[in-house]
C-alpha cells in the first residue's frame, strides 16, 4: 500500500467505528483522496425508517463537497465479513459523479485493502455530468 492509501486505510478504519448501524450491524467506513490530497471520511447512518439510512460513501462525499472539494481522485471502502464491500448501485453513481473511470476505488477489510478496482470496472458504460449540455 502507498501512503496516501495507508492513511486512507486509517481514516476509514477510524470512521467506521462511528457508524449508526442498529438494524444491519453492518458497520462500513470510506475514505476519499481528493485531488489536492485531503482526505475525507464517512460513515454509514442507518435509520428506523429503513430507506431513510445513508451509506459510507454518501457521507464521505457530503464532507469532501462541503469543505469545497470536487473531485475524487481515489476512494476507499472498509467493511467487515468475509464478501469484498463493494459500493452499492446508488454510490457507484454517486462517485461517478466526481471521479474519472480510470478512478481507483480501493475495497478493504478489517486487516487492510483486499482489491482495487477502477470506476469504469465497477459502473461502465456510465451517464455522467459530461453527458447533460450544461
Ligand atoms: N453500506 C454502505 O454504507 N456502503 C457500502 O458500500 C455497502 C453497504 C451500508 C448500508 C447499510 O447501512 C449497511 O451497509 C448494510 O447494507
Amino acid at each position: 500500500m502507498t501512503p496516501a492509501d495507508q492513511a486512507l486505510f486509517e481514516a476509514a478504519e477510524r470512521v467506521r467505528a462511528r457508524a449508526h448501524v442498529p438494524y444491519s450491524k453492518f458497520a462500513v467506513g470510506a475514505a476519499i483522496l481528493a485531488d489536492d490530497g485531503s482526505i475525507y471520511a464517512g460513515c454509514n447512518v442507518e435509520n428506523a425508517a429503513y430507506p431513510q439510512g445513508s451509506c459510507a460513501e454518501a457521507g464521505a462525499i457530503a464532507a469532501m463537497a462541503l469543505a469545497g472539494e470536487r473531485r475524487i481522485a481515489e476512494i476507499l471502502v472498509a467493511g467487515d465479513g468475509d464478501a469484498l464491500c463493494t459500493p452499492c448501485g446508488g454510490c457507484r453513481q454517486r462517485i461517478r459523479e466526481f471521479a474519472d473511470p480510470s478512478s481507483a476505488i480501493h475495497i478493504a477489510g478489517p486487516e487492510g485493502v483486499r482489491r482495487t478496482f477502477t470506476l469504469a470496472e465497477l459502473l461502465p458504460e456510465s451517464f455522467g455530468p459530461d453527458h447533460l449540455p450544461v
